[in-house]
Formats: structure tokens, sequence, C-alpha cells
């Protein structure tokens, strides 16, 4: 291939413009002409095409949010739509793209190249919630930031003797939280993957913990179960713990990505360029027991999502 672009698409995560800047220098190491799109797949559909050179990649390695921006395309998702995007790969001689995103991204990515322009996915999204790969760009920096609010969280809830209700996001998986709330010793973490009784989980254990002297709390909820004003008032109500509800929202998605995230970032970046160069198109990059390979985007998309109960059990275990 002599040209391919790249886009960023769904929600942005940290460490979005360190795999831009990889796939960047990869492919012009390589000898390739590189185009970014803008606004993800409305981007295609608009002719939003910007060139990219080394320098323009240049700066970005630390930066959160995405250069490219992003955008949910739901024209991208009919006949017309896709159709658009392969005129406009055609236009400027787009021969396979980079994709760099979550799931619905990725079947994007399958459409497109089932209509001939041959797309590699890259993970990116702070959920953590892609099946086929043990990690997304994004989720470490995330993680991270999650913890430092919920840190400074608990130094206002130890002050005042009170419970703090936590919401951290994840969208429909509890991926974040869990670590959220084994790394800030939650006393109970409700994510939606497993069953919970707020009367038996969370007011019978915050109660039995206050006998041995604990007087402050912090309990972690996923964005997937939510409720946390009505969760709060409910501890308030049966243990007579002030009760504070917050969702920390959006500052999990901004913000320098770690080591991890622009590490991760710049090595899947180089995979995919490397599978493009040799024509290879319909794959996702995953990281699979520690090592980067690449699956058929089809079949990763089939991969069912399991949780780790036993990580689960371990944050019952220790918040005693
Ligand atoms: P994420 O990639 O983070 O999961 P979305 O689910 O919002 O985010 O998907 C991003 C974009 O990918 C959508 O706006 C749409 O353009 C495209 N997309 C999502 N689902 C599909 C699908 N089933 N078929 C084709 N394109 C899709
Ligand atoms: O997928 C990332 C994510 O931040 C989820 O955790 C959250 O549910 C969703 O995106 C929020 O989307 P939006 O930015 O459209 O509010």
């Amino acid at each position: 291939m002599k040209t391919i672009a790249v886009l960023t698409s769904g929600g942005d995560a940290p460490g979005m413009n360190a795999a831009v800047r990889g796939v960047t220098r990869a492919a012009i190491a390589k000898g390739m002409t590189v185009k970014g799109v803008v606004r993800g797949y409305n981007g295609l559909i608009e002719d939003q095409i910007v060139d990219l050179g080394v320098r323009t990649v240049s700066d970005i390695i630390h930066r959160g949010g995405t250069i490219l921006y992003t955008a949910r395309s739901p024209l991208f998702k009919t006949e017309e739509g896709i159709n658009k995007a392969v005129e406009t790969c055609k236009k400027h001689g787009i021969e396979g793209i980079v994709v760099i995103g979550g799931d619905g991204s990725f079947r994007g990515a399958r459409d497109l190249s089932l209509k001939g322009i041959p797309c590699i996915g890259i993970p990116a999204t702070i959920d953590n919630d892609i099946s086929s790969t043990e990690y997304t760009i994004g989720y470490d920096t995330a993680m991270n930031t999650a913890i430092e609010m919920v840190d400074r969280l608990r130094d206002t809830t130890q002050s005042h003797d009170r419970c703090s209700i936590v919401e951290v996001m994840g969208r429909h998986a509890g991926y974040l939280a869990l670590q959220t709330g084994i790394s800030c010793g939650a006393v109970s973490i409700l994510v939606p993957e497993i069953k919970f009784d707020i009367e038996k989980d969370v007011i019978a254990k915050i109660k039995k913990i206050q006998k041995t002297g604990k007087q402050h709390f912090i309990v972690v909820v996923a964005e997937g179960v939510g409720g946390v004003d009505k969760i709060a008032e409910q501890i308030e109500k049966s243990t007579g713990i002030e009760s504070r509800a917050t969702i920390l929202g959006h500052v999990q998605r901004g913000g320098s990505p770690t080591a991890r995230d622009r590490v991760m970032a710049s090595q899947m970046a180089y995979k995919a360029v490397d599978l493009l160069e040799k024509g290879i198109g319909n794959r996702v990059i995953c990281l699979n027991n520690g090592k980067l390979i690449d699956r058929d985007i089809y079949e990763a998309l089939s991969i069912p999502r399991s949780f780790d109960e036993e990580e689960y059990k371990l944050a019952t275990a220790l918040s005693i």
C-alpha cells in the first residue's frame, strides 16, 4: 500500500494521540503517505481529510483527547453513508485505514473492509470492555485519574466521618469500577456483572465494619449500575452515617496518558501499519496473554465478554 489513513472514532481515550503518532511515523518510515480523517467516520462521509507528516504529529504523545477529533456517526451505519465513505477513500487514493476506537468502531471497520477498503482496528476506550483484547488504550490513564479523584474524596470523607458513594464510568462494564475500587480500598464495589443486594452487601457490611472502629467509607458504583443518589440516601437512612454521592464523569476521559498507554499505543500502531503494509486488512490488534496478536474483526467481535469473578472475590475479601 502506498497511501493509508488513520481515524479516531467513538468516545475519546487518553493515548489516542500516541496511536495516531505511531501510525503516522511507522507508515512514513515504510515510505507510505498518511492521511488523517477528521471526526471519525463522519470525516470519511464529509470528505474531511488532512495530510499527516512526521512534524504534524510532533508534541502530541503526551496529550489527552485526539488531534483528529472524534465522533459518533449514525449515517455511517447506512448504505448511503458507507458508499460515500468509500468514494472519499477512492478520491484520496486511500488504500487502507487504521481505525482507533471501540467495538462499535470495529463494526464500521469490518463493513469498510467488506467494501474493499482494508481496515485494522486498534482498541481504545477507557472502559476496557473489548472482549477480544486484555487491554484497551486509555484504561490505565482513566483508572489512575479515578483513583486520584477517589483519594481526594477519601480526605474529606474521613474528616467528616462520612460515606462517599462514587460513580465510575465504564458504560455497561464494571472493569474500571472494580479496579478503582480495589485500588482505593472501597468497602463495597457494585458492578453490573455481579448481582448484589444493597441491604446485605453494602448496608449490613458498613454496620459490621463500623463496630470494628472504622468511621468513614467509600462505595464504588459502576456507571452501568448507577443510582448513586438513591444509594447514598439508603445508606444514610439505615446507618445514620452522613452520605454523599459523587459522579466522576468525563474527567476520567481526559488528561495526559500514562506510560502504559503511550507504550501500548505505540506498539499497537506499529503492528497495525505492519499488517496494512502486507496488504492485510479486516483485523484488530489485541493483547493476548501479554503479547500483541491480530484477530479477524468478525471473530473478535463474536468473543463473549467475561468478568474476572476471582478479582471481585479478592476485593470483597480485603474490604473487611
Ligand atoms: P465505540 O467505538 O467506542 O464502541 P460507538 O459504539 O459509538 O463507539 O461506535 C462509533 C461509531 O462506529 C458509530 O458512530 C458508527 O459510525 C460506527 N458503528 C458503530 N456500530 C456500527 C455497526 N453496527 N455497523 C457499522 N458501523 C458502526
Ligand atoms: O466509552 C467511553 C465512555 O466514557 C463510557 O464510559 C461512557 O458510558 C460513555 O463513553 C459516555 O459517552 P459520552 O461521551 O457520549 O457521554
